[in-house]
C-alpha cells in the first residue's frame, strides 16, 4: 500500500473503496467528530481521499487540513469540494511526513487510512498522525475491527453449516489473512485490523487519554453479497476511538 497503490486505486474509486461516509448509518462518526468542533478551532483530515468528509469539517471548523498521499486524491477532493473555502490540501505521504507536515490541528480526523500491512511503513504513518494533534486536542480514529472480521468468519461457519443441513452446496470462501498480526484480506488485499486494546494501548502509550470507543456499524451487505433473511445483530464494525492529547 505505497504511493503507487493509492494513486491506482483512486483512478478506480467507486469500485475498490468502501464508502464509510455513507454506510455509517447511525452517522456514529459525524457525532464524534461534531462533538468536538468548534469554528474557532482547526480539523486535519488525515487520508482524505476524494474528501468526503471536507463539507461537513469545513462547515464545523475554521480551517481545514486535507491530506493525502494520492496526488490524483487531492485534485479529486479539490476539485469536488472547489465552492468550499477553508481547506487547505497537503500531497503527502504520511509515513515519510515528519517534516512536510509543519501544523497541527485541533481536531484529527483519521478514518481509514493506517491500513497498509507493512508495520514499519504504518508505525511511521501513525508518528505524523499523533504528532498532527495540538495538545489537549482531539484525535478521531478509525479502523477495521479484528473483532468484526473474526465474527464475519464464524458466521460464514454457520451459513455453511446451516446450507449443507439443508442440502445445499456449502461453498463460502474463507477469510484470508494472519488474525495474529491484524493483517487481514479485503477484496483480496492485506489490510491490518486492529482489536480494541491494541488501539488502547497504542494510543496511550503515545500520551493519549482514551475519551470514546464506539461501533460504526454496518450492514451484512457491505460484507457478504445476498446475507441470508436470519442474519441479524450484531452486524459487522469498525472501531471509533476519540482519544486527547494529554
Ligand atoms: C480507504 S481510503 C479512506 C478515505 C477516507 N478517509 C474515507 O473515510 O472515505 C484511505 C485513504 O488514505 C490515503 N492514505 C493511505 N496511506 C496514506 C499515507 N501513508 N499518507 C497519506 N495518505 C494515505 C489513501 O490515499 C486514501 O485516500
Amino acid at each position: 500500500m505505497d504511493r503507487k497503490y493509492w494513486e491506482d486505486v483512486a483512478l478506480v474509486h467507486d469500485e475498490k473503496i468502501f464508502d464509510v461516509f455513507s454506510n455509517d448509518a447511525e452517522q456514529v462518526i459525524h457525532k464524534n467528530i461534531i462533538k468536538y468542533s468548534s469554528r474557532k478551532k482547526t480539523a486535519m483530515d488525515l487520508g482524505c481521499a476524494i474528501g468526503n468528509w471536507l463539507p461537513m469539517l469545513s462547515a464545523h471548523f475554521k480551517k481545514v487540513y486535507a491530506v493525502d498521499i494520492s496526488k490524483h486524491y487531492i485534485d479529486l477532493a479539490k476539485k469536488k469540494n472547489k465552492q468550499l473555502p477553508n481547506i487547505e490540501y497537503i500531497h503527502v505521504d504520511l509515513a515519510k511526513a515528519s517534516k512536510a507536515i509543519t501544523t497541527t490541528a485541533d481536531v484529527v480526523v483519521c478514518i481509514n487510512t493506517l491500513l497498509t500491512p507493512n508495520a514499519q511503513s504504518r508505525n511511521a504513518a501513525y508518528e505524523t498522525v499523533i504528532k498532527a494533534v495540538a495538545k489537549k486536542g482531539y484525535l478521531v480514529l478509525v479502523v477495521p475491527a479484528l473483532e468484526s472480521a473474526l465474527y464475519s468468519e464464524f458466521i460464514l461457519d454457520l451459513w455453511d453449516a446451516k446450507d449443507k443441513a439443508a442440502g445445499k452446496k456449502a461453498d463460502k470462501v474463507a477469510k484470508e489473512g494472519n488474525p495474529f498480526d491484524g493483517t487481514m484480506h479485503l477484496d483480496g488485499t492485506p489490510t491490518k485490523h486492529y482489536l480494541k486494546e491494541e488501539l488502547h494501548f497504542m494510543l496511550q502509550q503515545s500520551g493519549f487519554e482514551i475519551v470514546e470507543t464506539k461501533k460504526v456499524k454496518y450492514t451484512w451487505k457491505t460484507e457478504f453479497t445476498n446475507p441470508p433473511a436470519w442474519l441479524k445483530a450484531p452486524f459487522p464494525w469498525d472501531w471509533l476511538v476519540v482519544a486527547k492529547r494529554k
